[in-house]
């Protein structure tokens, strides 16, 4: 449709047409039929909204979209399709590693592959937008969704928010395959005070916009269709009614034209927060902050029009709002084809095709992080050997992350089923050992679910004493442990960042009988992962990897693949240190491990350093790097450095590494972090194998905000580090003039 035409079927749109636009309500209220009294009452959703609202969430699969899609239709005054739009951050029916987890990988390619299939399968399924990518920067272990985000670092998130965007887009919304992004949740959710979720947020200027807004703008420069609003205050102004925030900088200053929608019910909530005296205050702020749809909240449609009639706000506004999101309609060709992908038969031969199970395995098993290998337990050999495993993750088939809403357990691989399926000729025995909850534990899921452990007392001294008994006749064991799926994720904030008290027993049961431990770890956040370090050999981060979990596991454990990830998020050493990323400041009193003297930055109690490093992980080779060379000692204007180093692979396999490199900026007219991620390349190496790394440096790598707050580069003295982790010293200098 062409723009003159959306103007015109604008003009004839009536007021209650254009404000039932702007709302959007839960897909299933279609999908039983419009039971007003039924799920509806309690959200306060009425006849007229169901019949003209302009989109719907949660609800997927193609015969049913195409159903409500035709039904709603019909019956519509002017027959404008709805949108339909969904969680869908790891994928569709074949479920990809958490984020966080695909941070981890350091491989955008590899993350926008499993975005185009989730695209793929989920716009088969009649999907027309994703509620991803999220990008907010994540330093807080103890904040549940960490899950969702790419970790600590800016630039790394920010590569993968791009990679993500173009996933799920392609060069066109329209494209058969592809769904619209919408990059979550603006802004600078991933900061809460004290990490618990939906909390304020205080960042000062400077940090917020040097460190936590580049990712939405790499989604936004990417092309996100639409943006998010966060339920967190930003400058103590909630964002959805925050003006600065959503009209200057999304809009003007980051350019954004898209359709902003608010959070589940965030409009409604500017009241509980504080700066809405009532639901006509709270529409107003949304709408004044250009909030095109209210998500779930009912006060757009139950407030707008009379706020119209007492001219506090102007149809204009309203009109606004409305033509983008029937631009975002038109974008996705909705007028001429208002079904978009929707197609049984594609649906039912996309989902968990052998391509797109090969992709989450291959992409499950780059998440892998390496974080201890004794001994080089690892990799296991594929015979001949008595193997326990061991562990209430061993045969679990829920190894897919909390937003994993469509997933279906039964199509995941368990380590047990990978086991049994690889052929492998060890022997091996199979003990649960325990429960993934410790007794009297209850994690509330979606509903009225709670997950919680229901073994009686004599049912888990069985499970130990078999465990242990498994142990005690195997050469190794692996240990299969970590948090319930549920524990990360939204509303999934956690005080205690240790291994479950019950499974560390387990451990140390198993530990008495045999040290060849290796861990396997199922986690949606770092963990305060000590005592498994303490009890065990080998540790392998696996997060949370999806349907194809149990195969990805066993070929990294087998030495099929060779583990390749990096820490996307600092393992912490507990969660005193929290929050605790690489990139901090010097202080004026910085402390060096060791010195025993009182007036240094540091605690009495613990470290300073974290347990395992932002960029850190293991690989079954070694990888030696020479020294860094410059091809000029002073960068000025518009010129590049060239920054070169040999990476050889001194070890025994084939392996991966992601090569990373790290500015600092010595001296800044405000201080400026130790260090910070600028690029990396990630490189595949036989054994004996060398290559010549060339990173081209440049000015804006150089830029922060200063003092007056441009964003800008200051002459002085930078230095470059490039290793295999955060806390590389291998290192050169240059000056910029
Ligand atoms: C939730 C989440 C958001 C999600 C939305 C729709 O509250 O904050 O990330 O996309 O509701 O499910």
């Amino acid at each position: 449709m062409t723009q003159d035409k959306l103007i015109q079927l604008l003009a004839e749109l009536s007021i209650d047409e254009k404000i039932n636009q702007m709302i959007q309500i839960i897909g299933q209220i279609y999908e039983k039929g419009a039971m007003v009294t039924g799920p509806a009452s309690q959200y306060g959703i009425n006849e007229e909204n169901i019949r003209l609202a302009g989109s719907v969430l949660g609800s997927l699969g193609a015969k049913k979209l195409i159903k409500i899609q035709d039904d709603y239709m019909e019956q519509h005054p002017h027959h404008i399709p709805m949108i339909f739009m969904a969680d869908i951050i790891n994928g569709y029916r074949t479920i990809f590693p958490i984020p966080l987890a695909q941070g981890c990988t350091f491989n955008p390619d590899l993350v926008k592959e499993g975005a185009a299939v989730a695209a793929k399968e989920s716009a088969a399924a009649g999907l027309h937008v994703t509620f991803s990518p999220m990008v907010d920067l994540a330093r807080d272990a103890r904040w549940g969704r960490v899950m969702e985000s790419n970790g600590e670092d800016t630039y790394l998130s920010s590569c993968l928010a791009k990679a993500m965007v173009e996933g799920y887009q392609g060069k066109s919304v329209k494209e058969k395959g592809k769904i619209a992004a919408c990059v979550k949740h603006f802004a600078g959710y991933g900061a809460p005070t004290a990490g618990r979720d939906y909390n304020n947020v205080e960042l000062s200027e400077r940090t917020f916009k040097e460190d936590y807004l580049p990712a939405y703008k790499a989604a936004i420069d990417a092309g996100s269709e639409l943006v998010m609003t966060s339920f967190n205050t930003i400058n103590r102004i909630p964002s959805t009614g925050n003006k600065e925030l959503m009209r200057e900088i999304l809009r003007q200053e980051m350019g954004f034209t898209g359709v902003l929608i608010s959070d589940w019910g965030a409009v409604q909530e500017l009241i509980s927060h504080g700066i809405a005296e009532d639901n006509n205050e709270a529409a107003r702020l949304s709408i004044e902050a250009g909030v095109d749809i209210d998500m779930m909240s009912m006060i757009y449609c139950n407030r707008l029009k009379r706020l119209l009639e007492e001219g506090i706000i102007t149809e204009q506004m309203i009109d606004e709002c409305v033509m983008r999101i029937l631009q975002l309609k038109n974008k996705l060709g909705l007028f001429e084809n208002p079904y978009k992908d929707a197609d049984a038969e594609e649906e039912k031969r996309l989902i968990l095709c052998e391509e797109h199970r090969s992709l989450s395995r291959k992409l499950a098993a780059e998440t892998f992080v390496l974080l201890t290998n004794e001994d080089g337990i690892l990799p296991l050999p594929s015979e001949g050997k008595k193997i326990a495993f061991i562990g209430p993750y061993i045969a679990c088939k829920r190894i897919h992350g909390s937003w994993s809403l469509f997933a279906n357990q039964e199509d995941s691989v368990s380590i047990k089923e990978a086991v049994e399926g690889s052929g492998y000729l060890n022997h091996c025995l199979y003990e649960r050992g325990c429960d993934l909850l410790e007794p009297g534990i209850e994690i509330p899921e979606f509903g009225e679910v709670f997950a919680k452990s229901v073994l009686t007392e004599e049912e888990r001294q069985e499970l130990l004493y078999s465990a242990v008994a498994a142990a005690k006749e195997s050469e190794a064991v692996v240990l299969a442990i970590g948090e319930h799926p549920s524990q990360s994720g939204e509303a999934a904030s956690k005080a205690d960042i240790t291994v479950a008290r019950h499974q560390i027993e387990l451990l140390k049961e198993i530990w008495k009988v045999n040290h060849n431990i290796i861990i396997v770890l199922f986690n949606g956040r770092p963990l305060d992962i000590r005592e498994l370090c303490q009890y065990s050999k080998a540790i392998l981060v696996a997060w949370l990897p999806g349907t194809e979990g149990g195969n990805a596991i066993v070929d990294v454990l087998f030495g099929k693949v060779n583990p390749s990830g990096k820490l996307a998020m600092t393992f912490p050493y507990s969660v005193g240190q929290i929050p605790v990323f690489y990139n901090e400041f010097a202080t004026g009193r910085s402390y060096e491990e060791g010195d025993r003297t009182r007036f240094h930055s540091r605690y009495l109690d613990i470290p300073n350093k974290p347990l395992f490093p932002f960029g850190y992980g293991l690989s079954y080779t070694e990888f030696e790097y020479s020294g860094v060379e410059l091809d000029k000692n002073i960068m000025s204007d518009n010129q590049t450095i060239n920054a070169v180093v040999e990476v050889k692979n001194v070890g025994r396999y084939r392996g991966k590494e992601v090569v990373q490199l790290y500015i600092q900026d010595v001296k800044g007219n405000v201080v400026r972090p130790v260090r910070e991620l600028k690029s990396f390349q990630k490189i595949s190496l036989q054994p004996g194998e060398s290559k010549k790394i060339i990173f081209s440096m440049n000015r804006d790598m150089l830029k922060f905000y200063q003092q007056d707050m441009r964003y800008e580069v200051e002459a002085g003295l930078f230095r470059i580090y490039i290793g295999g982790d955060s806390t590389t010293k291998n290192v050169a200098e240059f000056h910029y003039r």
